[in-house]
C-alpha cells in the first residue's frame, strides 16, 4: 500500500516540474492531468518496478554471452540486430518480433520474455514459429539472452534484468 502511494506524488511532482519549465499558457491542461495521475502515471510506474521487485533472485546476467547466443540461435529470424529482418523472416507469418521496438518490448515483463524463450510462442499465446529453447539453453543462458534482447530496445528499457 505504501509503495504506490509514494510513487504517485513523485510522479506528479516531476510532471509539475516539467509543466512549470514549459512556462506557456498551456499549463492549465497538463496541470489538470497532474492532479489526477491515478490512471496515466500509475500504469508505467507499476510496469517498470514490478519485474525487478518480483524476480530479485540473485541471477546475474552477461549481455555479451547473450549476444553470442542471440547470434547463434535467434538472428536467423529476428535479425542480428533484432530488427525482425533475419534471413528466414521473409518466409514467416506472423513475422518475428522486432526486439528493437521498445514501444512493444518494454511493455513485456522479464518473466514473459523468459517464458516465451524457454517454452516457445504458444506458452504465451503466440505463434509456434517461435520455438521453445529450454532444451537447448540453460536458465542462465536464457537470462543472458533476455538481457541482450532488452539492450536492443529503442526507446531503451529502463528496468533491470532479471
Ligand atoms: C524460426 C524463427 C525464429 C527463431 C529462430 C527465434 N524466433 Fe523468436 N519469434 C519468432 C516469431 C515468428 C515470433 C512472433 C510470434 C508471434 O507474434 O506470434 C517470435 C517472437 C519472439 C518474441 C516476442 C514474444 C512476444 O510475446 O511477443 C521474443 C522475445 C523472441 N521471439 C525471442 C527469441 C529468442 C531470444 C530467440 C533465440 C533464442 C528466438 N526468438 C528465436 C520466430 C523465431
Amino acid at each position: 500500500m505504501t509503495h504506490p502511494a509514494r510513487i504517485i506524488p513523485i510522479a506528479s511532482f516531476a510532471l509539475a516540474l516539467v509543466v512549470a519549465c514549459g512556462g506557456s499558457e498551456e499549463t492549465a491542461s497538463p496541470a489538470a492531468t497532474a492532479e489526477s495521475p491515478s490512471t496515466s502515471a500509475q500504469a508505467p510506474a507499476a510496469a517498470a518496478s514490478e519485474p525487478a521487485a518480483e524476480t530479485d533472485s540473485g541471477v546475474s546476467v552477461d549481455v555479451a554471452k547473450g549476444e553470442q547466443i542471440y547470434a547463434t540461435y535467434c538472428g536467423s529470424c529476428h535479425g542480428a540486430g533484432g530488427a525482425g529482418d533475419g534471413p528466414a523472416a521473409a518466409a514467416l507469418d506472423p513475422q518475428p518480433a522486432k526486439h528493437t521496438d521498445g514501444e512493444y518490448m518494454n511493455a513485456l515483463t522479464n518473466e514473459h520474455l523468459f517464458k516465451v524463450i524457454e517454452k516457445g510462442g504458444p506458452a504465451v499465446g503466440k505463434s509456434a514459429l517461435m520455438a521453445p529453447w529450454g532444451g537447448t539453453l540453460s536458465d542462465a543462458q536464457i537470462w543472458d539472452v533476455v538481457a541482450f534482447v532488452r539492450s536492443l530496445a529503442v526507446p531503451p528499457y529502463e528496468g533491470s534484468v532479471p
